[in-house]
């Protein structure tokens, strides 16, 4: 790799410093560029821009690599758990017995939300969608811990990451039992984070809820293969808003309301109602795949599939995918869907227009179908994948304020009107 890149701008060479990731990945460093050459660049949606450099994630797309601070998601959605990922995420190590047992107990003895929140929710009509509430809330959670927007009180960062780590699951469930009209559950202390989520989901006063392990095992999958991955939409938001010393219950708030787009998060809510129409439709996927091509004139998206940066096999999806004829054998589901998805999956990897752009399924591909096997509806999709990328969003922030990293502020080509004088409203 060349240490310096030499760029020719109306006959004169510059020379810009090149810096080497631990995974070989190659950047020019342009910031200087501006006040050495007057020119800036630009590249819409950053395809090829760095925003920073990050120790937490790294992914191949060209490979399909997906490793979280080293460790291969393929291993950690096998043998961890997700609090022990969330922990290596933002702590940057797997916990011994002793750290893992003083961060699940700090988390458990703080699932509880302040009843004046329930006033807050109880504002919200019946049919809210849970990601507006979900953000509304966690927002909302700065006004009950206004410490951790006061510059003058001591550093209590870590705690507010353990309230949001603790209450985002408490507050999720809300939005659900109130759709079913029914009361809300408080957090068991007794119930691991899986379990005590499906407990609040689903526990009713009436009867006594057993936690189903295969159920909460796959939630647990789900949550770590959801944790993190680099500098995403949803992500970038948190660093963007972090970046202007905003505090982290704003900053996570906004990285909801971006997860919540159907071309992010949203996909894995939009894929189950694409599957349920061509279901609907008696099945037909080579028409769907066909309408997906010319999606000019169909206006239909085959969501689930493509990728900004996997142009091979997203590592997440194939992972769900097994997980889901798992899932669904072990709780004895036959969910007509899955079929269509393999169908659907198997038409487009075979046909010119997705070989050719590299469109793979994602991880929003599978991943509603077990959701909905667990019993979650289809409109708490994307706030399951909020409640998984939680620790992700709280990683990249805490790192981005540790390495003090300056105030996200782009520039821009204007291409408006150029200077003209004000004209009277009656000579208009
Ligand atoms: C997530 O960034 C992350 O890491 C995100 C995420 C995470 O963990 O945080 O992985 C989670 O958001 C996964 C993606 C979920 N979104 C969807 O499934 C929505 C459907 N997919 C797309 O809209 C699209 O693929 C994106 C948004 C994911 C990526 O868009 P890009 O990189 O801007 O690519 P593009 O839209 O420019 O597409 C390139 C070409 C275009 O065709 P041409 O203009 O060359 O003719 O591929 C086509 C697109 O029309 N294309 C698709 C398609 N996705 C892209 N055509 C049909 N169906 C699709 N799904």
């Amino acid at each position: 790799m060349s240490d310096k890149a030499q760029l020719i701008v109306e006959g004169k060479t510059y020379e810009f410093p090149t810096i080497e990731g631990t995974e070989k990945e190659k950047a020019i460093d342009i910031n200087t560029l501006r006040d050495t050459t007057g020119y800036i660049t630009i590249d819409s949606g950053y395809k090829n821009t760095g925003a920073t450099k990050s120790a937490i994630t790294f992914l191949d797309g060209e490979e399909g690599i997906l490793r979280y601070r080293g460790y291969s998601i393929e291993e950690l959605a096998e043998k961890a758990t997700f609090l022990e990922v969330a922990y290596l995420l933002i702590y940057g190590e797997l916990p011994t017995q002793a750290e893992y047992e003083a961060f699940e107990h700090k988390i458990r003895i703080h699932t509880m939300v302040n009843e004046d929140m329930r006033r807050i929710f109880d504002g919200f009509p019946v049919n809210a969608h849970p990601m507006g509430v979900l953000s509304s809330l966690v927002s909302a959670m700065s006004a009950f811990y206004p410490d951790s927007y006061d510059e003058k009180a001591p550093d209590s960062t870590e705690l507010h990451i353990i309230r949001l780590l603790a209450k985002l699951p408490t507050i999720a469930t809300w939005s659900f039992k109130k759709s079913q009209g029914h009361p809300v559950n408080y957090p068991k202390n007794e119930l691991d984070y899986c379990s005590n989520f499906l407990h609040m989901m689903f526990a009713l006063p009436v009867e006594d809820y057993k936690v189903d392990p295969v159920v909460s095992k796959a939630l647990n999958k789900l949550l770590i293969l959801h944790a993190d991955h680099e500098q995403n939409c949803s992500t970038s938001t948190v660093r963007l808003v972090g970046s202007s010393k905003a505090n982290i219950y704003s900053s996570i708030s906004a990285g909801i309301c971006a997860l919540w787009g159907p071309l992010h998060g949203g996909a894995n809510q939009e894929v189950i109602e694409m599957l349920e129409d061509i279901k609907a439709d008696g099945g037909d996927v080579a028409k769907y795949v066909d309408m997906a091509k010319n999606a000019k004139t169909s206006g239909f998206r085959l969501f689930g599939f493509g990728h900004r940066v996997y142009k091979n096999f997203d590592p997440r999806a194939k992972i769900i995918k097994k997980a889901a004829d798992d899932v669904l054998a072990k709780l004895g589901v036959n969910d007509p869907v899955l079929e269509i998805a393999k169908g659907l999956e198997e038409a487009a990897l075979h046909d010119p227009y997705f070989v050719s752009r590299r469109l793979y399924p994602n991880v929003d591909f599978y991943s509603g179908i077990i959701y909905r096997a667990l019993g979650i509806p289809t409109n708490m999709f994307t706030v399951m994948f909020a409640i998984g990328r939680l620790p992700g969003w709280i990683a990249q922030w805490k790192e981005m304020r540790t390495n003090k990293e300056p105030i996200g502020r782009p520039r821009q080509i204007y291409t408006g009107a150029t200077p003209r004088d004000f004209v009277p409203m009656n000579e208009r």
